[in-house]
Formats: structure tokens, C-alpha cells, sequence
């Protein structure tokens, strides 16, 4: 057992003064601030159980205001500030923040022999009862539209390497349809309601999430929309109503998303955002106008949002994907000639399927990319490295 997982282990059994003792070498090693209000919270206990009111006070009055400077998960601030101060919440929420406290730290987890050790990379692919890369993660995945969509490619992908699912739909015609797909699945997806041109169904959604899960690791965006007069002819021409649709649906509803999740993220010490974006959020791809401007947008959120929620250990990338025939794809005028331009032109010579997406999704959501946030991956057999 390494020391966070003993700092844990002593924290449950109530022996606060050796979880002092199993962090305090670390602190003097690192200077850590991190690890520095873990000790305290060893110590806020300590002189509760003791009965020491005054050393309470004194030690949460500075465990509070040093969470807030670190914007320390939102559980943890939360148990700091409880009155008085309940020992298995500050427990859990402690084993929920093992990647905020650090990277060492990783994520506690109890094996079948009741012991406390950390969960890395490697280990969740061998966990026992784990299927593979997502074992034991919840993933929300959000724009099946049918079949053919990226975020099916993804949701199928996600199931594979062991992710329980939620699934969420628009329209009540798309609800149907997912129901009978996932029948057979051996855990079927949670199936949730969710526009996000309306923000307090965005808002339901985390609620309903909340209610059922409690917490939640990955969150796959796969959303976007324009009128249909807009991915034709020249882009001068948009108007102002079809610019708003188009980057409202498809870039602001990113962060929209992601503030809905966040509460969910922290209750589980981080996770991960994935958006799919387009190469003509960089390059004039003929006809794709106004989308090109919202993925723009998009990539420059997924920035944005690396920034604000790192701190949380929350991660967001992009891949930009290839062109593949979607509902959402044949709207763009003169799509079927961009399959062909890919297969044709590409380093590689070939076109792309849902299914590399759904890969290269796992690996983006998995532990293999825990310090890759801010990112976009190009999933387009080498396509946007050509010139001519
Ligand atoms: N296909 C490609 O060539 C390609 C390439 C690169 C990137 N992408 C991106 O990949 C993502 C998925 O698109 P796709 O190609 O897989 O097409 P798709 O199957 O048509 O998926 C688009 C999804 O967006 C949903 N959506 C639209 N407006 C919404 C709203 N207001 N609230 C909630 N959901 C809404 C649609 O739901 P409804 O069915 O209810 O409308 C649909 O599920 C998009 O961001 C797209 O730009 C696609």
C-alpha cells in the first residue's frame, strides 16, 4: 500500500494521528498545498473527536479558506465547512479527491480484500471485475441520432471497454429507437432527455444524473446544428438568426454542458469532456460557412474550458474527425465530394468510420490520457497535414 492509500485507510478507522503521519513525509518532500489540507483534515478531526472546540474552529476557519484558493472540489469545501464536521463524509469526499490532492494520489479504490490502494492506468484494465480501458467509469454521451452518428460509433466503443452509459436524445421518435438498440446490452444505458438550445433541460439533465448516479467521469458532446440555407452557397451571406442557431447549438452549448456536470465530476475527483470538431474550424471547406466559424468557437471552448476545470481535474479535448456520411453531414451541400477527397488525398488513402471516432474517444476519456486536456486530435487518416 502506497501512502495515500494507508492515509485513507488509517482516515476511516478513525486513527487520525497516524494518517498524519503517513502524508506529513510527502508534504515536507513536495511543499503541496494540496497535500498540506489533507493533513488537515486529519487534524480537524482529531481535535473534534477530542473534544478541542477552540482547535476545531481554528483548523477549519484555514481549511476553508485555503480550499477556496485552490478551488478544491465543491464535496470537499462542502464537509470543511459542516457543523459540526462528519467524519465518513470527510472520508469519502477525501477518497473522491484522491487526482485533485495529486497525481501520485490517484484514485482510491477498495480491492475484494477490503483493502485501500490506488488506481492507476494499468490497474483499470486488470481491476477485477473491470471489461477494459473504462471500467467501472459512468459516461454520459450526448447526439445519437441513429446509427450512423460519431456519437454512436462512441457509446458502442465506451460499452466495449466497460463504461456504463447514459445516453441522451432530443426527440421522443430518437428515444424509441435507442431503447429497442441497447435492449440486449448487458447494462443498458441510462436514457435522458436533453435539448441544450434550453437551458433548463440542460439543467435536468444533471439533475436526473445526480439522482441517479450521484457522480459521473466522462461526458462525450457530439452535438451540432445550422439551418440548412446555411451550408450552401457563400458564407457572407449568413444571417444574423442562422449564425446564433449555429453557434449556440453547437459551440456555447459545450459550456453550457459542462457547467451542468461539473458538481457530478468533482463528486468523482475529475474526469473528462470530449467536443468532435471539423477541419474547417481552421481551413475554407466550401459550403460548410457558418459551421466552420462555430467550430472555431468550439475549439477555442474546449481551451477555455481546460483552463477553468483543471483545477477540478476535469479534462477537455476535441477530436476532429474525418468526413463521415451522418444525417447531420449530408446537410452541407456537396458532402459526398469530401468522402471522396479524403479517401483520395489522405496520407493514409482511406476514409474513416464511427468506429475509429469510438477509439480514439476511449482512449481521450481513459487513464492513458490523464495529462492530455486542451487538445484536438485529428481522427482523419493524416488529411490535415496535406497541402495540395
Ligand atoms: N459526420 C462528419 O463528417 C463529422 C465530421 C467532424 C465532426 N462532426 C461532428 O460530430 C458531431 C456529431 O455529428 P454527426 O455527424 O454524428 O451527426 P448526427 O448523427 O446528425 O448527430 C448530431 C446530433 O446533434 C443533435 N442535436 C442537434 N441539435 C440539438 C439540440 N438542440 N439539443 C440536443 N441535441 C441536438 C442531434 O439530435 P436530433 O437528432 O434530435 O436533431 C443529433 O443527435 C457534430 O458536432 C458534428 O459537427 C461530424
Amino acid at each position: 500500500m502506497d501512502d495515500w492509500a494507508r492515509f485513507l485507510d488509517a482516515m476511516r478507522q478513525s486513527r487520525y494521528f497516524e494518517a498524519h503521519d503517513c502524508l506529513e513525509p510527502r508534504w515536507r518532500d513536495t511543499g503541496s498545498p494540496r497535500v498540506q489540507v489533507a493533513i488537515w483534515f486529519a487534524v480537524l478531526l482529531l481535535h473534534q473527536t477530542r473534544g478541542n472546540v477552540v482547535g476545531t474552529v481554528r483548523v477549519q476557519t484555514k481549511l476553508r479558506h485555503r480550499l477556496r484558493e485552490l478551488a478544491a472540489p465543491q464535496t470537499l469545501q462542502g464537509v470543511a465547512a459542516g457543523v459540526p464536521v462528519n467524519g465518513p463524509a470527510v472520508c469519502r469526499a477525501l477518497a473522491g479527491a484522491g487526482n485533485w490532492v495529486g497525481g501520485w494520489a490517484g484514485r482510491a479504490t477498495r480491492t475484494a480484500a477490503g483493502v485501500m490502494r490506488t488506481k492507476g492506468a494499468e490497474d483499470v484494465a486488470n481491476e477485477p471485475g473491470s471489461r477494459g480501458l473504462l471500467g467501472g467509469r459512468r459516461a454520459l454521451v450526448l447526439g445519437v441520432a441513429n446509427k450512423r452518428s460519431l456519437a454512436w460509433g462512441i457509446a458502442q466503443a465506451f460499452a466495449r471497454e466497460g463504461a456504463e452509459l447514459a445516453l441522451s436524445y432530443r426527440r421522443d421518435r430518437v428515444r424509441e429507437h435507442l431503447g429497442q438498440w441497447v435492449q440486449d446490452w448487458p447494462t443498458p444505458p441510462l436514457l435522458v432527455p436533453c435539448d441544450v438550445m434550453d437551458d433548463a433541460s440542460v439543467a435536468e439533465m444533471g439533475d436526473t444524473l445526480a439522482r441517479e448516479w450521484g457522480g459521473l467521469d466522462a461526458v462525450v458532446h457530439s452535438i451540432a446544428h445550422a439551418q440548412p440555407g446555411d451550408l450552401a452557397g457563400r458564407f457572407v451571406d449568413t444571417s444574423r438568426e442562422g449564425w446564433q442557431v449555429a453557434t449556440e447549438t453547437s459551440a456555447y452549448s459545450l459550456a453550457l454542458v459542462a457547467r451542468a456536470c461539473l458538481p457530478l465530476w468533482e463528486v468523482r475527483g475529475g474526469g473528462s469532456l470530449l467536443a468532435m470538431s471539423y477541419i474547417g474550424a481552421d481551413r475554407v471547406v466550401p459550403n460548410y460557412n457558418v459551421m466552420g466559424v462555430a467550430k472555431a468557437a468550439l475549439e477555442a471552448s474546449v481551451r477555455y474550458l481546460a483552463s477553468d476545470l483543471g483545477p477540478s481535474q476535469v479534462r477537455v479535448n476535441a477530436i476532429s474527425a474525418g468526413p463521415v456520411k451522418t444525417l447531420a453531414a449530408t446537410g452541407v451541400q456537396g458532402f459526398s465530394s469530401l468522402l471522396h477527397q479524403i479517401a483520395d488525398r489522405s496520407p493514409l488513402q482511406s476514409g474513416i468510420t464511427i468506429d475509429d471516432v469510438g477509439n480514439a474517444a476511449v482512449f481521450l476519456a481513459s487513464d492513458w490520457a490523464r495529462r492530455i486536456t486542451g487538445q484536438v486530435l485529428f481522427v482523419d487518416a493524416g488529411y490535415h497535414v496535406t497541402g495540395v
